[in-house]
């Protein structure tokens, strides 16, 4: 049985995309290997979020993927801060890691210029403080975003390193993985490409039926078919495609018969899109919204996740000290 573990970014809510592309996926996981997810809240620290801020994003993220599927009895769903191995073992490898590799990183080269005024030292050994993550349960299989996989290979190269310097086998390398044929990009409703938070064209778990509507109405289409079964321009494939994801396949085949015969309305299209949109958001973002306020069920999840998390940091800590040379006296 493979180890899978992912970092959750803790600062945004959930869009369709972050949904059909990763979070089904995680759920479907949960119940075929040991999975590990977690809050990557010492990480949004780079950013100096409000205290008020830090903790309500926590809940949020929390709160977003547990009324997505993921359920705590099964994963190992903890919050990063909760687990103070992992600072530990942060520490322990910030010492084998070099600061110009760190420097060469994209995604700090990256933040150079999107933040000149706080380029912290957080920021040039995030990629550490990603491997401790990732190396301290010794995981497999790491499912993460193309702009991640720089990060991933960092993380390979630490470990690796480590064993090398001690002469052990001990940390496992960390493989980048995708979801294989279910791969999928969920388009915007803008017209070209993916639907993305910072491309502002996210539908969200948590959005309320109106904004649903509103979003789908304005969705960029075309002026039309003018002969039978014209090829699609971008904008309206992408409509069929999220058709496709929330409708029936008898919803999709009646439009697109409309389509192949030049008699489509495409405000009747998004109409229906809207109301299938909301029929699968809406379940979730009542369970979101129930979770989030309940605060006892929240304490008991953490508790829970951060338990398992340490039992099995705990471990790796104790025998990299070991092999590092610490002995109780
Ligand atoms: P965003 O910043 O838009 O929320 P991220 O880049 O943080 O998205 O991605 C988080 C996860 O969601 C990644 O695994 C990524 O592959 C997936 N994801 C994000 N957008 C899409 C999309 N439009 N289609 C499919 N998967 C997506
Ligand atoms: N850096 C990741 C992101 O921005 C989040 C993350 C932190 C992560 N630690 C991780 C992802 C470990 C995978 C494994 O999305």
């Amino acid at each position: 049985m493979d180890t899978v573990l992912s970092g959750i970014r803790s600062t945004g809510n959930l869009h369709l995309g972050n949904y059909f592309g990763a979070v089904k996926n995680f759920v479907r996981m949960q119940h075929e290997n040991r999975c590990f997810f977690f809050v990557a809240d010492y990480h949004s620290l780079t950013t100096h979020p409000k205290p008020e801020n830090l903790q309500n994003n926590i809940r949020t993220v929390l709160s977003e993927y547990l009324a997505a599927g993921l359920d705590p009895e099964v994963a190992t769903l903890y919050v990063q801060s909760d687990v103070p191995e992992i600072p530990e073992l942060y520490l322990l490898l910030n010492m084998n890691a070099y600061v110009g590799e760190l420097e060469r990183t994209t995604t700090f080269k990256e933040k150079i210029r999107k933040q000149p005024e706080n380029i912290n030292a957080g920021l040039l050994t995030y990629p550490v403080l990603m491997c401790a993550d990732i190396i301290i349960h010794n995981a497999d299989k790491v499912p993460v975003g193309k702009d991640q996989e720089q990060n991933l290979e960092m993380a390979r190269k630490f470990a690796r390193r480590f064993n090398h310097m001690y002469g052990v086998e001990y940390f496992t390398m960390p493989e980048p993985y995708n979801f294989g044929q279910e791969l999928i990009k969920v388009p915007g409703l803008d017209g070209t490409g993916k639907m993305g938070k910072s491309e502002g064209n996210g539908i969200y778990l948590a959005d309320e039926p109106k904004v649903i509507r509103k979003k789908v109405m304005r969705a960029v289409t075309d002026e039309g078919p003018k002969v039978p079964n014209s090829p699609m321009t971008e904008p309206v494939a992408n409509l069929f495609y999220l058709l496709e994801l929330l409708s029936t396949p008898d919803v999709v085949e009646h439009f697109r018969a409309q389509y192949n015969g030049c008699t489509i309305r495409y405000g009747d299209l998004k109409k229906q899109l809207a109301e299938d949109m909301i029929s699968f958001t809406s379940p979730i973002r009542d369970r979101i919204l129930e979770i989030y306020n309940d605060d006892e069920y929240l304490r008991k999840v953490v508790r829970m996740g951060a338990e398992k998390a340490r039992e099995s940091a705990s471990k790796t800590v104790r025998d990299v000290r070991e092999i590092l040379g610490y002995r109780s006296f």
